[in-house]
Protein backbone atom coordinates (compact mmCIF):
# COMPACT_ATOMS: atom_id res chain seq x y z
CA UNK A 1 0.00 0.00 0.00
CA UNK A 2 1.57 3.38 -0.60
CA UNK A 3 2.40 6.05 1.90
CA UNK A 4 -0.16 8.69 0.79
CA UNK A 5 -2.91 10.42 2.57
CA UNK A 6 -5.57 7.87 3.83
CA UNK A 7 -9.23 8.64 1.65
CA UNK A 8 -12.75 6.75 1.77
CA UNK A 9 -15.16 7.06 -1.47
CA UNK A 10 -18.73 6.69 -0.71
CA UNK A 11 -20.52 4.71 -3.79
CA UNK A 12 -17.29 3.62 -5.40
CA UNK A 13 -19.54 1.41 -7.94
CA UNK A 14 -21.32 4.27 -9.23
CA UNK A 15 -19.64 5.92 -13.05
CA UNK A 16 -17.80 9.01 -10.91
CA UNK A 17 -17.19 5.97 -8.07
CA UNK A 18 -15.29 3.89 -10.93
CA UNK A 19 -13.62 6.71 -12.25
CA UNK A 20 -12.79 8.09 -8.56
CA UNK A 21 -10.88 4.34 -8.69
CA UNK A 22 -9.55 4.84 -11.53
CA UNK A 23 -7.71 8.51 -10.91
CA UNK A 24 -6.41 7.14 -7.62
CA UNK A 25 -5.19 3.97 -8.15
CA UNK A 26 -1.57 6.16 -10.03
CA UNK A 27 -2.04 9.12 -7.05
CA UNK A 28 0.31 8.39 -5.20
CA UNK A 29 -0.31 11.35 -2.71
CA UNK A 30 -3.65 9.92 -1.70
CA UNK A 31 -4.10 6.19 -0.46
CA UNK A 32 -8.06 4.65 -1.29
CA UNK A 33 -8.34 2.81 1.98
CA UNK A 34 -11.83 2.58 2.08
CA UNK A 35 -14.69 1.92 -0.82
CA UNK A 36 -18.18 1.63 -0.19
CA UNK A 37 -21.40 0.18 -1.58
CA UNK A 38 -24.16 -1.51 -0.10
CA UNK A 39 -25.02 -3.77 -2.97
CA UNK A 40 -21.62 -4.96 -3.71
CA UNK A 41 -20.45 -5.01 0.32
CA UNK A 42 -18.02 -7.98 0.85
CA UNK A 43 -16.35 -7.68 -2.39
CA UNK A 44 -13.12 -6.71 -3.49
CA UNK A 45 -12.84 -3.96 -5.77
CA UNK A 46 -11.23 -6.03 -8.46
CA UNK A 47 -14.10 -8.52 -8.13
CA UNK A 48 -15.93 -5.31 -9.87
CA UNK A 49 -13.12 -3.30 -11.72
CA UNK A 50 -11.12 -6.20 -13.55
CA UNK A 51 -8.64 -3.17 -14.62
CA UNK A 52 -7.74 -3.39 -10.99
CA UNK A 53 -6.02 -6.90 -11.14
CA UNK A 54 -3.00 -7.07 -9.97
CA UNK A 55 -2.84 -3.80 -7.97
CA UNK A 56 -3.22 -3.28 -4.30
CA UNK A 57 -5.99 -1.32 -4.75
CA UNK A 58 -7.87 -4.72 -6.37
CA UNK A 59 -7.63 -6.40 -2.92
CA UNK A 60 -9.20 -3.89 -1.30
CA UNK A 61 -12.57 -4.77 0.40
CA UNK A 62 -15.71 -3.09 -0.20
CA UNK A 63 -17.62 -2.16 2.53
CA UNK A 64 -21.59 -1.01 3.80
CA UNK A 65 -21.28 2.74 4.34
CA UNK A 66 -20.39 3.76 7.67
CA UNK A 67 -20.06 6.98 8.88
CA UNK A 68 -17.51 6.23 11.91
CA UNK A 69 -15.62 3.35 10.22
CA UNK A 70 -14.60 6.34 7.82
CA UNK A 71 -14.13 9.23 10.03
CA UNK A 72 -11.73 6.90 11.90
CA UNK A 73 -9.60 5.92 9.34
CA UNK A 74 -9.59 8.52 6.19
CA UNK A 75 -8.62 12.39 6.53
CA UNK A 76 -10.74 12.92 3.52
CA UNK A 77 -13.73 11.28 1.94
CA UNK A 78 -15.23 11.87 -1.73
CA UNK A 79 -19.29 11.31 -1.79
CA UNK A 80 -20.29 9.72 -5.36
CA UNK A 81 -24.06 9.46 -4.17
CA UNK A 82 -26.97 10.96 -5.17
CA UNK A 83 -28.27 14.15 -3.10
CA UNK A 84 -30.07 13.74 -0.45
CA UNK A 85 -27.45 10.92 0.79
CA UNK A 86 -24.97 13.25 0.38
CA UNK A 87 -26.58 15.79 2.70
CA UNK A 88 -26.80 13.11 5.50
CA UNK A 89 -23.38 11.16 5.49
CA UNK A 90 -21.27 14.29 4.37
CA UNK A 91 -22.86 16.44 7.53
CA UNK A 92 -21.84 13.87 9.85
CA UNK A 93 -19.02 13.78 8.25
CA UNK A 94 -17.85 17.20 8.74
CA UNK A 95 -19.28 16.87 11.99
CA UNK A 96 -16.75 14.39 12.68
CA UNK A 97 -14.07 16.79 11.34
CA UNK A 98 -13.43 14.87 8.21
CA UNK A 99 -12.74 16.58 5.24
CA UNK A 100 -15.28 16.02 2.35
CA UNK A 101 -15.43 16.48 -1.34
CA UNK A 102 -19.05 16.11 -2.17
CA UNK A 103 -19.88 15.31 -6.26
CA UNK A 104 -23.64 15.38 -5.55
CA UNK A 105 -25.84 19.06 -5.53
CA UNK A 106 -26.22 19.04 -2.14
CA UNK A 107 -24.32 21.94 -1.01
CA UNK A 108 -23.99 23.93 -4.59
CA UNK A 109 -26.92 25.71 -3.91
CA UNK A 110 -26.12 28.26 -1.38
CA UNK A 111 -29.81 29.24 -0.92
CA UNK A 112 -31.72 26.72 0.61
CA UNK A 113 -35.34 27.24 -0.92
CA UNK A 114 -33.74 27.52 -4.63
CA UNK A 115 -32.47 24.12 -3.76
CA UNK A 116 -35.72 22.86 -2.07
CA UNK A 117 -37.86 24.51 -5.10
CA UNK A 118 -35.27 22.19 -7.83
CA UNK A 119 -34.51 19.13 -6.04
CA UNK A 120 -38.03 18.69 -4.44
CA UNK A 121 -36.14 17.22 -0.90
CA UNK A 122 -35.92 19.02 2.37
CA UNK A 123 -32.40 20.61 3.06
CA UNK A 124 -31.32 19.14 6.38
CA UNK A 125 -27.76 20.84 6.78
CA UNK A 126 -28.49 24.35 5.55
CA UNK A 127 -26.18 25.39 8.29
CA UNK A 128 -23.34 23.71 6.22
CA UNK A 129 -24.37 25.74 3.14
CA UNK A 130 -22.88 28.95 3.72
CA UNK A 131 -19.61 26.40 4.78
CA UNK A 132 -19.06 25.30 1.58
CA UNK A 133 -16.72 26.18 -1.05
CA UNK A 134 -17.89 25.15 -4.73
CA UNK A 135 -15.29 23.62 -6.16
CA UNK A 136 -13.98 24.90 -9.61
CA UNK A 137 -10.64 25.55 -9.13
CA UNK A 138 -9.83 27.92 -11.72
CA UNK A 139 -12.22 30.51 -10.15
CA UNK A 140 -12.30 29.48 -6.19
CA UNK A 141 -8.98 27.57 -5.81
CA UNK A 142 -7.51 29.90 -2.90
CA UNK A 143 -10.94 29.12 -0.86
CA UNK A 144 -10.51 25.51 -1.73
CA UNK A 145 -7.29 25.25 -0.20
CA UNK A 146 -8.73 26.05 3.32
CA UNK A 147 -11.80 24.52 3.33
CA UNK A 148 -13.02 21.61 4.84
CA UNK A 149 -16.58 20.77 2.93
CA UNK A 150 -16.12 21.12 -1.55
CA UNK A 151 -19.29 21.10 -3.38
CA UNK A 152 -17.94 19.82 -6.31
CA UNK A 153 -19.61 21.55 -9.52
CA UNK A 154 -22.10 19.67 -12.07
CA UNK A 155 -20.79 18.52 -15.18
CA UNK A 156 -23.32 20.30 -17.32
CA UNK A 157 -22.33 23.86 -15.17
CA UNK A 158 -18.57 23.07 -15.47
CA UNK A 159 -18.87 23.42 -19.46
CA UNK A 160 -21.62 26.57 -19.26
CA UNK A 161 -19.71 28.50 -16.29
CA UNK A 162 -16.06 28.18 -17.85
CA UNK A 163 -17.34 29.06 -21.23
CA UNK A 164 -19.08 32.18 -20.37
CA UNK A 165 -17.27 33.82 -17.81
CA UNK A 166 -15.02 35.90 -19.68
CA UNK A 167 -17.47 36.88 -21.97
CA UNK A 168 -19.96 38.19 -19.05
CA UNK A 169 -17.48 39.56 -16.81
CA UNK A 170 -15.45 42.00 -19.65
CA UNK A 171 -19.31 42.73 -20.25
CA UNK A 172 -19.59 41.93 -23.89
CA UNK A 173 -22.94 40.27 -23.88
CA UNK A 174 -26.47 41.06 -23.65
CA UNK A 175 -27.12 39.21 -20.33
CA UNK A 176 -30.90 38.66 -20.74
CA UNK A 177 -30.47 37.21 -23.69
CA UNK A 178 -27.86 33.39 -23.24
CA UNK A 179 -29.58 30.17 -24.83
CA UNK A 180 -27.59 27.22 -23.69
CA UNK A 181 -27.47 23.78 -26.05
CA UNK A 182 -25.22 21.31 -24.24
CA UNK A 183 -25.38 17.48 -24.88
CA UNK A 184 -23.92 14.86 -22.51
CA UNK A 185 -23.26 11.23 -22.94
CA UNK A 186 -25.36 8.17 -21.32
CA UNK A 187 -22.86 7.83 -18.00
CA UNK A 188 -24.52 11.51 -17.35
CA UNK A 189 -27.22 9.91 -16.14
CA UNK A 190 -25.50 7.85 -13.51
CA UNK A 191 -25.42 3.46 -13.45
CA UNK A 192 -29.05 2.92 -11.93
CA UNK A 193 -31.15 1.05 -14.01
CA UNK A 194 -33.59 3.16 -16.40
CA UNK A 195 -35.11 1.85 -19.49
CA UNK A 196 -34.47 5.48 -21.22
CA UNK A 197 -30.52 4.59 -20.33
CA UNK A 198 -30.74 1.31 -22.01
CA UNK A 199 -28.79 0.60 -25.18
CA UNK A 200 -31.43 0.64 -27.68
CA UNK A 201 -32.73 3.97 -26.64
CA UNK A 202 -29.34 5.55 -26.42
CA UNK A 203 -27.85 4.43 -29.21
CA UNK A 204 -28.19 5.16 -32.92
CA UNK A 205 -30.53 8.28 -32.30
CA UNK A 206 -30.51 11.53 -30.70
CA UNK A 207 -33.36 13.44 -28.03
CA UNK A 208 -33.77 16.45 -25.96
CA UNK A 209 -34.35 16.18 -22.96
CA UNK A 210 -35.54 18.70 -19.55
CA UNK A 211 -36.23 21.62 -21.79
CA UNK A 212 -36.02 24.71 -19.88
CA UNK A 213 -36.53 22.40 -16.49
CA UNK A 214 -33.37 21.09 -16.10
CA UNK A 215 -31.65 21.08 -12.43
CA UNK A 216 -28.19 22.42 -13.22
CA UNK A 217 -30.02 25.77 -14.04
CA UNK A 218 -30.10 27.55 -10.71
CA UNK A 219 -26.60 26.36 -10.32
CA UNK A 220 -25.21 27.93 -13.51
CA UNK A 221 -27.48 30.82 -13.26
CA UNK A 222 -25.89 31.58 -9.15
CA UNK A 223 -22.33 31.25 -10.76
CA UNK A 224 -23.09 33.85 -13.50
CA UNK A 225 -24.65 35.94 -11.20
CA UNK A 226 -21.63 36.13 -9.43
CA UNK A 227 -19.81 37.05 -12.33
CA UNK A 228 -21.75 39.51 -13.90
CA UNK A 229 -22.65 40.79 -10.19
CA UNK A 230 -26.60 40.77 -11.05
CA UNK A 231 -29.21 38.18 -11.53
CA UNK A 232 -28.53 36.28 -14.64
CA UNK A 233 -31.64 34.26 -16.31
CA UNK A 234 -30.48 31.87 -18.87
CA UNK A 235 -32.37 29.39 -21.00
CA UNK A 236 -30.62 26.02 -20.45
CA UNK A 237 -31.61 23.13 -22.32
CA UNK A 238 -30.26 19.62 -22.45
CA UNK A 239 -29.54 16.37 -25.07
CA UNK A 240 -28.22 12.95 -24.50
CA UNK A 241 -25.77 11.64 -26.89
CA UNK A 242 -25.18 8.47 -28.12
CA UNK A 243 -21.98 8.06 -26.48
CA UNK A 244 -21.01 7.28 -23.20
CA UNK A 245 -18.59 10.16 -22.13
CA UNK A 246 -18.66 13.49 -22.69
CA UNK A 247 -20.03 16.89 -22.65
CA UNK A 248 -20.80 19.45 -25.61
CA UNK A 249 -22.29 22.87 -24.84
CA UNK A 250 -23.04 25.38 -27.63
CA UNK A 251 -23.50 28.30 -25.93
CA UNK A 252 -26.07 31.12 -27.98
CA UNK A 253 -25.25 35.11 -26.78
CA UNK A 254 -25.79 38.39 -28.44
CA UNK A 255 -22.81 40.74 -29.03
CA UNK A 256 -22.70 44.10 -27.65
CA UNK A 257 -22.22 46.78 -30.26
CA UNK A 258 -18.50 47.30 -30.91
CA UNK A 259 -17.15 44.20 -30.05
CA UNK A 260 -15.36 42.39 -32.39
CA UNK A 261 -14.27 39.00 -32.66
CA UNK A 262 -10.34 39.91 -31.68
CA UNK A 263 -11.81 41.46 -28.58
CA UNK A 264 -13.55 38.55 -27.69
CA UNK A 265 -10.39 36.45 -28.17
CA UNK A 266 -7.95 38.55 -26.75
CA UNK A 267 -10.37 38.24 -23.49
CA UNK A 268 -10.41 34.51 -23.60
CA UNK A 269 -6.44 34.31 -23.99
CA UNK A 270 -6.11 36.58 -20.85
CA UNK A 271 -8.35 35.31 -18.93
CA UNK A 272 -7.20 31.43 -19.49
CA UNK A 273 -3.67 31.77 -20.87
CA UNK A 274 -2.58 30.84 -17.47
CA UNK A 275 -4.97 27.55 -16.58
CA UNK A 276 -3.29 24.33 -17.93
CA UNK A 277 -6.60 23.07 -18.33
CA UNK A 278 -8.93 25.23 -20.02
CA UNK A 279 -7.56 25.38 -23.82
CA UNK A 280 -8.77 28.19 -25.72
CA UNK A 281 -9.05 26.84 -29.58
CA UNK A 282 -7.17 28.72 -32.38
CA UNK A 283 -9.44 30.89 -34.99
CA UNK A 284 -11.44 28.18 -36.66
CA UNK A 285 -11.03 25.23 -34.57
CA UNK A 286 -14.48 23.66 -32.47
CA UNK A 287 -13.71 21.37 -29.96
CA UNK A 288 -14.70 18.03 -29.94
CA UNK A 289 -15.59 15.45 -27.20
CA UNK A 290 -12.93 12.60 -28.15
CA UNK A 291 -10.30 15.10 -27.91
CA UNK A 292 -11.01 15.59 -23.71
CA UNK A 293 -12.17 11.87 -23.18
CA UNK A 294 -10.91 10.88 -19.53
CA UNK A 295 -8.69 14.44 -19.24
CA UNK A 296 -9.15 17.50 -16.94
CA UNK A 297 -9.16 19.66 -20.06
CA UNK A 298 -12.25 22.32 -21.01
CA UNK A 299 -11.90 23.26 -24.47
CA UNK A 300 -13.00 26.36 -25.78
CA UNK A 301 -13.98 27.32 -29.21
CA UNK A 302 -15.06 31.05 -30.18
CA UNK A 303 -16.80 32.22 -33.23
CA UNK A 304 -18.72 35.56 -34.08
CA UNK A 305 -21.24 35.36 -36.44
CA UNK A 306 -21.53 39.67 -37.61
CA UNK A 307 -24.85 38.35 -39.74
CA UNK A 308 -26.62 38.15 -36.29
CA UNK A 309 -23.83 40.04 -34.37
CA UNK A 310 -24.05 36.55 -32.03
CA UNK A 311 -20.85 35.08 -29.89
CA UNK A 312 -20.83 31.26 -29.54
CA UNK A 313 -18.98 29.91 -27.42
CA UNK A 314 -18.52 25.82 -27.60
CA UNK A 315 -17.13 24.03 -24.96
CA UNK A 316 -16.47 20.06 -24.90
CA UNK A 317 -15.28 18.57 -21.10
CA UNK A 318 -15.42 14.80 -20.38
CA UNK A 319 -18.84 14.51 -17.78
CA UNK A 320 -17.07 11.90 -15.13
CA UNK A 321 -13.23 12.95 -15.46
CA UNK A 322 -13.03 16.76 -15.57
CA UNK A 323 -17.09 17.28 -14.49
CA UNK A 324 -16.99 14.83 -11.63
CA UNK A 325 -14.05 12.85 -10.43
CA UNK A 326 -11.31 14.46 -11.65
CA UNK A 327 -12.49 17.95 -10.53
CA UNK A 328 -12.82 16.24 -7.24
CA UNK A 329 -9.49 14.94 -7.18
CA UNK A 330 -7.93 18.15 -7.71
CA UNK A 331 -10.14 20.01 -5.14
CA UNK A 332 -9.10 17.17 -2.76
CA UNK A 333 -5.56 17.90 -3.84
CA UNK A 334 -5.90 21.24 -2.53
CA UNK A 335 -7.41 20.96 0.46
CA UNK A 336 -4.83 18.50 1.54
CA UNK A 337 -1.76 20.88 0.39
CA UNK A 338 -1.02 19.08 -2.97
CA UNK A 339 -0.40 20.86 -6.29
CA UNK A 340 -3.69 21.22 -8.05
CA UNK A 341 -2.99 19.28 -10.60
CA UNK A 342 -1.22 15.84 -9.01
CA UNK A 343 -1.85 12.34 -10.40
CA UNK A 344 -4.38 14.65 -12.99
CA UNK A 345 -1.88 14.99 -16.47
CA UNK A 346 -3.92 12.76 -18.70
CA UNK A 347 -3.29 12.52 -22.33
CA UNK A 348 -6.84 11.60 -24.12
CA UNK A 349 -8.36 8.75 -24.32
CA UNK A 350 -7.97 8.19 -28.01
CA UNK A 351 -10.94 7.10 -29.75
N1 LIG B 1 -22.43 10.75 -13.76
C1 LIG B 1 -21.94 11.95 -13.97
O1 LIG B 1 -21.49 12.30 -15.08
C2 LIG B 1 -21.90 12.96 -12.84
C3 LIG B 1 -21.22 14.17 -13.07
C4 LIG B 1 -21.18 15.10 -12.03
C5 LIG B 1 -21.80 14.83 -10.82
N2 LIG B 1 -22.47 13.66 -10.65
C6 LIG B 1 -23.09 13.42 -9.33
O2 LIG B 1 -22.27 12.49 -8.64
C7 LIG B 1 -23.07 11.64 -7.80
C8 LIG B 1 -22.83 10.18 -8.21
O3 LIG B 1 -23.20 10.05 -9.57
P1 LIG B 1 -23.05 8.69 -10.37
O4 LIG B 1 -23.44 8.99 -11.76
O5 LIG B 1 -21.71 8.07 -10.11
O6 LIG B 1 -24.21 7.81 -9.65
P2 LIG B 1 -24.55 6.28 -9.79
O7 LIG B 1 -23.83 5.72 -10.98
O8 LIG B 1 -26.02 6.18 -9.75
O9 LIG B 1 -23.91 5.64 -8.45
C9 LIG B 1 -24.39 5.96 -7.19
C10 LIG B 1 -23.50 5.31 -6.11
O10 LIG B 1 -23.99 5.70 -4.82
C11 LIG B 1 -24.28 4.54 -4.03
N3 LIG B 1 -25.48 4.85 -3.27
C12 LIG B 1 -26.73 5.07 -3.77
N4 LIG B 1 -27.59 5.36 -2.76
C13 LIG B 1 -26.87 5.32 -1.62
C14 LIG B 1 -27.22 5.51 -0.25
N5 LIG B 1 -28.47 5.82 0.14
N6 LIG B 1 -26.23 5.40 0.68
C15 LIG B 1 -24.96 5.10 0.32
N7 LIG B 1 -24.57 4.90 -0.97
C16 LIG B 1 -25.53 4.99 -1.93
C17 LIG B 1 -24.45 3.40 -5.03
O11 LIG B 1 -24.05 2.15 -4.47
P3 LIG B 1 -25.04 1.26 -3.54
O12 LIG B 1 -26.46 1.58 -3.96
O13 LIG B 1 -24.63 -0.15 -3.81
O14 LIG B 1 -24.73 1.68 -2.12
C18 LIG B 1 -23.48 3.78 -6.15
O15 LIG B 1 -22.18 3.34 -5.85
C19 LIG B 1 -24.54 12.07 -8.04
O16 LIG B 1 -24.94 12.95 -7.03
C20 LIG B 1 -24.48 12.79 -9.39
O17 LIG B 1 -25.48 13.77 -9.54
C21 LIG B 1 -22.53 12.71 -11.63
Amino acid sequence: MSAGIPVGLVGVTGYTGMELARILSGHDGMNLIRVTSRAEAGKKLSDIYPFLLGMDLGELEITAPDVDELAESCKLVFLAVPHKTAMDIGGKLYDKGIKVVDLSADFRIRDRETYEEWYKVDHTREDLLPKAVYGLPEFYRNQIKGASLIANPGCYPTSVIVGLTPAISEKFIETKDIVIDSKSGATGAGKKAAVGSLFCEVSDSFRAYGLGGHRHTPEIEQELSVVANEDITVSFNTHLLPINRGILSTIYTKLKDGISAQDVRAAYEKAYGAEKWIRVLPEGKLPETRWVRGTMFCDVGLVVDPRTNRLIIVTAIDNVCRGASGQAVANANLMLGMNEGHGLNFAPLMP
